[in-house]
């Protein structure tokens, strides 16, 4: 395992409480909340879409079907909101989803993967 600078000052969650960046080809969700700062994978378990809302506290809702991950764990806490027309089966989840060391150095975020 590395760090990896992210190019992408903390100064973003003046503005919002989570940002989607790229680490080595993985679509990370980065959070801060309290002052602490979480990173957890992107993609949902359920059948793949992007993480792309902003967090809620601890949670992240996914945007698909509504499933919503603990950052601090990536534990899923609630299940997704299966449509009937979509061919979604929540026992292919593949959960917890994976987290990962973050932190701040100077002013840049940096991931551990
Ligand atoms: S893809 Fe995320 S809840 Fe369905």
């Amino acid at each position: 395992m590395a760090w990896h600078r992210v190019s992408l000052s903390v100064r973003v969650f003046e503005r919002r409480s989570s940002v989607l960046v790229w680490v080595q080809g993985r679509p990370i969700l980065i959070a801060r909340v309290d002052g602490k700062l979480y990173a957890m994978d992107a993609v949902c378990a359920h059948v793949g879409c992007a993480l792309l809302s902003s967090t809620e506290g601890y949670e992240s809702v996914c945007p698909a079907h509504e499933a919503k991950y603990d950052i601090r764990t990536g534990a899923l806490v609630a299940p997704p909101r299966i449509k009937p027309e979509l061919p979604c089966e929540e026992e292919e989840s593949k959960v917890p989803l994976r987290t990962y060391p973050v932190a701040e150095r100077d002013g840049l975020l940096e991931v551990e993967l």
